[in-house]
């Protein structure tokens, strides 16, 4: 990558950020500062206008709650975007709210973005003209298993096979580095909103009673579990019984919740152990040593590391703080953007 100088004096004064765009929530990070925002990639429009009327944590508190003349919209779908112009506003709210915390006003920010691996050029086009019309001045996109590894640490540099499994909203991503580059990577179209909906699904199969998408993500999060628990907990849910019409509120049992979730997670083995048996023999050895970091949101459910490591019969843990690690990624890279630049994306 050319040397800039207009950018690397623009560098000193301008609020560069990071940014890690994902299906359900959105984090910027700003250099000097660390994350400074990380909401819900949720907005509410005017269904009419499509005029944006709640970015963020306050358009997911609206949904399932919000009038007929307000859309709620999830503006990215598997990881990439799937409605142009509500991902731009999106995001020039996020960078405007990130450049907002400064007291003089600053010059457009560089903004590295983390993508999905395997995007198409389409996709790394919308995403990098998303940026552009929000006010970046110059957009650079990353691979965000490559970011999510920078920020954990892995030595993805050096010869030998590094692996990470990211489980987002939309995507699962398996991914096996080696000298910097990305050997093999799978990508399933299914995580975290994949079991929100087999938790609805079961309660509405198993007790006639219809729950809200936010309330099944509550019951995912609070009791949701890939592999039995030391002691079985219980939680309780609101919902309507759709054969009375009235309102009902359960009790359910961490293994209920599993027995939900057992499909999503049966996949999610599936794909990591299929993108591990294709690791090449000479690599396996090093990702025995070294195990397999998982990151992302849905790295979280209860039991998954054992789950994994059980069935690969390699050691598997979870990043520290894994649903910011493609943000940090991201707000490494722009410590030293020309230094890191083999790692960055290009367009075609
Ligand atoms: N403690 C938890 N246990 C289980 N799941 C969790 C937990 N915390 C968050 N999640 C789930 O993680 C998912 C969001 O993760 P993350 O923020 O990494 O996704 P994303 O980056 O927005 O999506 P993607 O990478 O697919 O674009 C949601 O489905 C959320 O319900
Ligand atoms: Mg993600």
């Amino acid at each position: 990558m050319a040397f800039n100088p207009l950018n690397w004096i623009l560098g000193f004064f301008s609020l560069d950020i990071g940014i890690d765009l994902g299906t359900a929530n959105t984090l910027v990070f700003v250099r000097g500062k660390g994350i400074v925002i990380n909401e819900p990639s949720w907005v509410t429009v005017e269904r009419k206008s499509r005029r944006p009327i709640a970015v963020g944590q306050e358009a997911k508190e609206m949904a399932g709650r919000a009038p007929k003349n307000v859309l709620v919209v999830r503006p990215l779908r598997d990881g990439v975007i799937s409605e142009f112009e509500i991902t731009e506003e999106m995001l020039a709210y996020f960078i405007g709210k990130a450049h907002e915390q400064s007291i003089v006003p600053l010059p457009r920010p560089r903004v590295v973005i983390g993508v999905p691996t395997g995007v198409t050029e389409v996709e790394k086009r919308a995403v990098n003209d998303a940026a552009l019309l929000a006010g970046a001045r110059q957009v650079y996109l990353i691979e965000e298993p490559t970011a999510s590894a920078l920020a954990v640490g892995l030595p993805i540099d050096k010869v030998g096979g590094t692996v990470i499994v990211d489980i987002g909203g939309g995507t699962c991503e398996v991914t096996v580095f080696s000298m910097g580059g990305v050997v093999s990577s799978k990508s399933l179209r299914m995580a975290g909103d994949e079991m929100d909906a087999a938790v609805l699904q079961y309660i509405r199969n198993k007790y006639n009673v219809l729950i809200g998408e936010r309330a099944a993500e509550q019951l995912k999060v609070k009791i949701g579990s890939a592999f039995p628990m030391k002691e079985e907990k219980t939680a309780t849910v609101r919902g309507r019984n759709l054969v009375s019409g009235l309102p009902e509120t359960l009790e359910v049992s961490s293994i209920e919740i599993r027995e939900a979730l057992s499909g999503v997670i049966d996949n999610i083995v599936q794909a990591v152990k299929e993108t591990v048996d294709e690791i090449p023999a000479e690599m396996i050895s090093d990702v025995m040593d070294a195990g397999i970091c998982m990151s992302g949101g849905g790295a979280l459910i209860h039991g998954l590391d054992e789950r994994l490591s059980e069935e690969l019969r390699i050691r598997c843990w979870v990043a520290d703080d894994p649903l910011t690690c493609v943000a940090r990624g991201a707000g490494l890279v722009l410590e030293d953007i020309e230094a890191y630049s083999h790692f960055l994306l290009q367009l075609d």
